[in-house]
């Protein structure tokens, strides 16, 4: 199995044009930190792209998601597992690390063992942390420095002491490894083993996914080098003996889990002392062996230097001028792009769950998050990842039955919506993602999610088919005999179920499936259903928003029920919006937000909100008033719709509105959790001047932040360049007067994806003011209904709607790509 991915990633690699990177360094512009306070939950230490180690100090931050947190919390150790950008609960943080310059008076028990208790030696100043991709490090107050680098599958820790311990003791280093991970979840009868002669300390325990069901099991394997072995043995809880080696331990009832671990004690700390962590789901011989072949000399400049090389080939297909641009600019971008990178995470040949020759990839963190940017951004920049990404999908549809929503550490995550694996296929297939993916295979996996209802939809596939299929919607309260989830989110399901079908629809074309084709073209005209046209919004106050016609949820018997349009929103501090109960029916997010989320049909749902500067009036609202959280995804899009109404302009001011306001290059810059790395490829598309329509080949032209972007291909080697003519770094000329493509006047606001695989160039002429440029009806960018209502027809949509029957007449040919 490996020796044929190792010949399959050699043919891929001789694929790759590196480009000359002389005289610019991406690298210079990415500060890992940014996200790393302030509930971004960014994995800010060292890592490989989509490595499966990632190593870095955790702190005992109540926001410790990515396990590093600059927040004013204390250092409780050195692990090296970890996500990216999570909400929810803390994931991984598996087997945490952690040193002493000594033991006061020699004696092992006066060392501090349990995560709690050892937090008081934890303690460390904001600038001696050094973030740079692939390595990390930190100096605690007890003068003890941690750096750490990582390979695919293992982590070096490099650990210089101070001479003399805080009471004046010679170094005589005791480094522990605990049982631990960031949500001490745990289990009973992990275990520990200490090698007395070499000290290698191996062990495994049982931990729960932190939003999935399940539980999985990882094994560790850690070698030290650099010093003299004193002694070493385990640790309980705050007591440790040199005499005993080995440990079972239980997660105890309480104080759980009970801390334990093994330690080894050097002669002196004269010379740095590097403790090498392997990790595996597979075995700890398999983690040993990790270990030993990817760094078998401790040579933490050659793992460190490998790791940035490794980083500096990844961002090398994206070049910006920096020419006039502040460095902040520069640093949002480039460290947006770094974190696309972090997860999911590759763990190929770790996966203990069946057997195949396809590759795996876990920490999909979740995919309502990552559907809508992060993945689209890496089938621009890293699309043979994306090919096995996509193969690892489709591998786990062939092994557990369904595509995955979310998946965490081996584990089903829980579905927030749709089944939006959907989307990330349709998205894949449309921009010619290929290589290795059988698409017969993968269309079958989006057609079950259309057709079978899991029995238990908490973690794939879509709940309420059968309502979904007899009317055209999920109802509220639905009645449900076949499968079981929670029954809340009828409106955000509807729609999002009705845009995976036209991704399916759109899959169907492209294999030649016609009957197919038609069939979820119809369905993906049922958010019609829950369109009341005569619904209004008034505030809490009772003040009218002014605005009429929204998605409301409806009941079996077809008779309308209630949700008030503003609930959910980002003002709306009390409702329960989430996966619980008791939640509404839209996920995270309010209907005047879902209100926008037709990403197929922006043209229909204009004429049902009266027509272009109506929708424009109406999208306003939700940015200006706060209605809508650029924190969180549903947001994105919605930044960029007003080039569906005809006003390009108005995306890219609003885009402004954002960047940097938002999003800054510091700590606590994020405004939301990054969500792996969705915030991150927000800016860096944003940044670059197009942003994505996720399931269809098409981005949406804005001007650039910078005068120019070149972006290279990885396979066909071609770049694709987009230049500003009339660049204002002030940011006032942010409207684009005229276009050209490869030298030919472009009128139209949106391109596909051959400018990159073939690398055209597009200029855009800046000016200060709006132009007419992208404003034509048939510049505008894709809509399966007409655009033709803009002039007043669009009656005729409501009585169909008013009349509550199904009917949906566009056609394919407006598509005209
Ligand atoms: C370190 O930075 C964080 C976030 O900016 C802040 O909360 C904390 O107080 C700082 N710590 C010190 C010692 O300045
Ligand atoms: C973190 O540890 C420090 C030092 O022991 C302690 O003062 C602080 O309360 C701890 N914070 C949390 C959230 O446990
Ligand atoms: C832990 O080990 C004990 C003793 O071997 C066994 O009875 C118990 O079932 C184990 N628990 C789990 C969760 O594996
Ligand atoms: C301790 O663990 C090691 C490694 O797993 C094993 O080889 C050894 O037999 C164990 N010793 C005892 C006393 O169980
Ligand atoms: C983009 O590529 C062109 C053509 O090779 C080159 O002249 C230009 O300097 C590049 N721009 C950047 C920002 O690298
Ligand atoms: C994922 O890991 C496998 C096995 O190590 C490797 O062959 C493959 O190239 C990796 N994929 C990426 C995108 O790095
Ligand atoms: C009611 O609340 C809205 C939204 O906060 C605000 O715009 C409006 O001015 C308020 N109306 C009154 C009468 O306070
Ligand atoms: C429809 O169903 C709802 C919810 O069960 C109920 O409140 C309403 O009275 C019903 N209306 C009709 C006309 O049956
Ligand atoms: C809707 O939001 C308002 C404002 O937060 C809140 O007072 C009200 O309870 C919410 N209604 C429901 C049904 O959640
Ligand atoms: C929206 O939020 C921003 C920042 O949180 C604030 O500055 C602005 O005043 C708010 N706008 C309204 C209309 O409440
Ligand atoms: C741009 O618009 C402003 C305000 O509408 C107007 O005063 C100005 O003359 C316009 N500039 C150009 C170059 O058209
Ligand atoms: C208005 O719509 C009608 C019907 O689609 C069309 O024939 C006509 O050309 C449109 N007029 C304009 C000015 O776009």
């Amino acid at each position: 199995m490996t020796l044929l991915f190792a010949l399959c990633c050699l043919a891929l690699a001789s694929k790759v044009f590196p480009q000359n990177t002389a005289g610019f360094d991406p690298l210079n512009y990415v500060d890992p930190l940014i996200g790393g306070s302030n509930g971004g939950n960014v994995f800010p230490g060292a890592s490989l792209p989509y490595g499966m180690a990632k190593a870095v100090a955790d702190t005992n931050s109540t926001s410790n998601q990515g396990g590093f947190t600059l927040d004013g919390a204390v250092v409780t150790g050195f692990s090296t597992m970890h996500d990216s950008g999570t909400g929810g609960s803390p994931s991984l943080g598996n087997f945490a690390l952690f040193a002493y310059t000594s033991c006061p008076g020699g004696d092992i028990d006066q060392c501090a063992f349990p995560k709690k208790t050892r937090a008081k030696f934890g303690g460390f100043a904001n600038n001696s942390v050094s973030a740079r991709p692939g390595t990390f490090g930190i100096t605690l107050n007890s003068g003890i420095q941690a750096e750490m680098t990582t390979t695919h599958h293992t982590s070096l820790f490099k650990f210089t002491f101070p001479s003399f311990s805080p009471d004046g003791q010679p170094s005589q280093p005791l480094i522990l490894q605990d049982l631990t991970d960031l949500s001490d979840s745990r289990q009973d009868n992990g275990t520990v083993s200490v090698d007395p002669t070499t000290g290698r300390i191996t062990g495994s325990a049982r931990f729960l996914p932190s939003f999935g069901s399940g539980n999985y099991v990882l094994y560790f394997c850690t070698d030290f080098s650099g010093a003299d072995i004193l002694d070493n043995g385990i640790f309980v809880n705050s007591r440790a003996s040199t005499a005993v080696k080995n440990l079972t331990i239980s997660r105890s009832i309480n104080g759980y889990p009970l801390p334990g671990g093994a330690f080894v004690r050097f002669a002196s700390g004269a010379n740095p002392i590097l403790a090498r962590t392997a990790v595996s789901f597979i075995s700890t011989a398999q983690a040993c062996s990790h270990a030993e072949n990817e760094i078998p000399g401790f040579d933490f400049a050659a793992v460190s230097s490998a790791a940035t090389e490794a980083w500096r080939t990844k961002m090398s297909p994206i070049k910006v001028s920096t020419n006039l641009v502040s460095q902040s600019m520069v640093t949002n971008f480039y460290s947006g792009i770094y974190r696309t990178m972090i997860n999911p995470q590759n763990y190929t040949g770790e996966n203990p769950l069946w057997q195949s020759s396809e590759p795996y990839f876990d920490s999909f963190y979740c995919i309502w998050d990552l559907f809508r940017s992060q993945l689209p951004f890496l089938t621009i920049t890293d699309p043979e990842a994306v090919a096995q990404m996509v193969r690892s999908l489709i591998d786990t549809y062939q092994h557990l039955g369904w595509l995955p929503d979310c998946r965490m550490s081996l584990n089903k995550g829980y579905t927030q919506g749709g089944s939006n694996a959907d989307n990330v296929l349709a998205d894949a297939y449309l921009k010619g993602i290929a290589d290795g993916v059988d698409w017969d295979t993968g269309y079958a996996a989006v057609v079950k999610d259309a057709e079978v209802e899991p029995y238990d939809w908490c973690c794939e596939g879509r709940g309420g088919l059968d309502s979904w299929k007899a009317l055209g919607y999920i109802p509220v309260q639905d009645f449900d005999y076949k499968g079981f989830g929670t029954m809340t989110r009828s409106i955000s399901r509807t729609l999002e179920y009705a845009y995976n079908d036209f991704c399916i629809s759109q899959m169907a074309d492209g294999l030649g499936k016609t009957t197919d084709k038609e069939k979820y073209i119809e369905s993906s005209g049922n958010w019609q259903n829950l369109f009341k046209a005569d619904q209004t919004s008034f505030w809490w106050n009772g003040t009218d928003t002014g605005f009429v016609g929204f998605f409301e949820p409806r009941f079996l018997n077809k008779t309308w029920g209630y949700q008030n349009p503003l609930n959910c929103s980002n003002l709306d501090d009390f409702s329960v919006c989430s996966l619980q109960n008791t939640g509404r029916e839209t996920f995270e997010s309010s209907i005047w937000e879902y209100g926008f989320f037709v990403p197929h049909d922006q043209a229909t749902l204009m004429t049902m909100y009266g027509g272009p500067a109506a929708f424009v009036r109406r999208l306003d609202y939700l940015h200006d008033k706060n209605i809508t959280y650029i924190g969180n995804e549903p947001a994105f899009l919605t930044v960029f719709q007003y080039h569906y109404a005809g006003r390009p302009g108005l995306s890219a001011k609003r885009s402004h509105f954002y960047i940097p306001a938002y999003f800054r290059p510091t700590p606590d810059g994020l405004p939301g959790n990054d969500d792996s790395g969705a915030m991150g490829s927000f800016l860096a598309f944003s940044m670059m001047g197009l942003f994505p329509n996720p399931g269809q080949n098409v981005y949406l032209i804005t001007p650039p932040y910078f005068e120019s972007v070149n972006i290279t291909h990885p396979l066909t080697g071609k770049t694709a360049t987009i230049r500003n003519i009339n660049f204002d770094p002030t940011y006032q000329a942010i409207y684009i007067q005229s276009a050209t493509l490869n030298g030919s006047p472009y009128t139209k606001s949106w391109i596909d994806h051959s400018f990159f695989t073939e690398g055209k160039e597009l200029v855009l002429t800046l000016g200060r003011n709006e132009s007419s440029w992208g404003t034509r009806v048939q510049d505008l960018p894709p809509s399966f209904g007409s655009y033709a209502g803009f002039n007043g027809t669009y009656s005729a949509r409501r009585a169909i709607n008013a009349r509550g029957v199904r009917s949906y007449t566009g056609g394919f040919d407006r598509w005209g790509i």
